[in-house]
């Protein structure tokens, strides 16, 4: 899946690009090479934390917070590359599949699905950004083509633009976060069984605020949703026990300066929610859906950032369960500590499935 949303797309091959991830904590970014032979190698990131509620629920609510977050992850990253790959989140953008014949090229095709979209797409076509791409013939019309359309609202993508050049970059690609996240997946698929071939996969992105949830049914998504829990809700149990600032805990979360009692009185009930949350996501997308079992979990964001949370998530929900690295398959260049790599992983996903935008053929 590829969308681009209208952003200038040159053809050029692996022109140098990196994956932005924009996301509720902290821009993320990554910088993947080709290491030859199929492989790719990681060649630098940076996680620069993003001041509180300069992005909310996917929305740029402080525009130069943003961008001035982007200039100083950007200089920390060391790269040369001023090109990245960017994504909305997935509850910006509307997808229908509609068809078309399969004689329509270039531009008659192009002025087809816009009069399709503005049908399906319940926005007046000035307000929205399209894209399309040909998913191939149609299984009940021999003489169409079946067409995924996807229209964004056309702010959303102005904003990340404008936060992406204030900072002095350029935007060349504009994904959607779970096609990116779907990206990230592919590579790392020969895990599973099949390598997911026949399977029911549910990804689950666990953030500060929200459960980003990608349901693939032989490796594509059948159900998308977002479910209100996140980090941020360990943070807020760690402030109430400990009377610390959000902030506070953050920070003494992440170096480990909390009192003893914070593995079992906090973090324990904490992992126990978050399975139970997750349970019950699946719950409802068996209850609602034609599917009747989920065959793997796959975690990942910086919300499952626990030891020993998949033991527990596969316990409470039955169903075998994996935290997921995305560059497990990859080499890992002379910038980077394996080790923090390693840790920092899970959090990376998205920006990962972005930065393998470059090696789009
Ligand atoms: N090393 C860590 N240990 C424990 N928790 C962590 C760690 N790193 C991040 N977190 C928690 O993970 C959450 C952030 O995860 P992540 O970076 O995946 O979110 P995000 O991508 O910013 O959110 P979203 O995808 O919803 O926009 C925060 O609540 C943070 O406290
Ligand atoms: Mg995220």
């Amino acid at each position: 899946m590829q969308l681009n949303f209208n952003l200038d797309w040159l053809t050029a091959k692996s022109l140098p690009i990196i994956g932005l991830d924009i996301s509720t904590t902290a821009i993320k970014l990554v910088e993947l090479s080709d290491a030859g032979k199929g492989m790719l190698r990681v060649e630098r990131y940076v996680i620069e934390p993003l001041p509180k509620d300069a992005v909310t629920d996917g929305n740029i609510a402080n525009l130069d917070q943003v961008a001035d977050t982007l200039r100083t992850a950007w200089k920390a990253l060391g790269t040369r590359i001023k090109y990245v790959a960017l994504a909305l989140p997935s509850s910006a953008v509307i997808t229908k599949k509609i068809l078309a014949p399969a004689s329509l090229k270039g531009i008659d095709l192009e002025n087809q699905v816009e009069a399709e979209a503005n049908q399906v797409i319940p926005f007046s076509m000035d307000e929205v950004n399209l894209d399309f791409q040909v998913l191939g013939p149609s299984p009940s019309s021999p003489d169409d083509v079946q067409i995924l359309l996807a229209a964004a609202r056309k702010e959303k993508v102005e904003d990340r633009v404008a936060v992406v050049e204030a900072a002095g970059l350029k935007a060349f690609i504009m994904d959607v976060e779970s096609y990116a996240a779907q990206t990230a997946y592919e590579q790392i698929a020969d895990q599973l069984p099949n390598s997911g071939a026949g399977q029911t996969v549910a990804i689950i992105d666990v953030g500060a605020q929200n459960m980003h949830i990608n349901i693939l049914n032989n490796n594509e998504s059948v159900y998308l949703r977002e479910h209100g829990f996140g980090g941020n809700q360990l943070n807020n149990e760690i402030s109430r026990r400990f009377g610390m600032s959000s902030e506070e805990a953050e920070s003494a979360k992440r170096k480990g300066t909390l009192p003893e009692s914070y593995g079992t009185e906090v973090l324990q009930p904490y992992t126990e929610t978050l399975a139970m949350e997750i349970a019950r996501a699946l719950q409802l997308f068996t209850t609602s859906t034609q599917y009747q079992t989920v065959d793997h979990i796959l975690l990942a964001g910086g919300g499952v950032m626990i030891p020993g949370i998949d033991d527990v998530v596969a316990k409470r929900t039955g169903t075998p369960t994996l935290v997921i690295n995305p560059f497990a398959n990859m080499a890992v260049g002379t910038h980077i500590r394996p080790q923090a790599l390693t840790a920092d992983a899970p959090s990376l996903f998205v920006a990962c499935g972005l930065a393998m935008r470059r090696f789009d053929s």
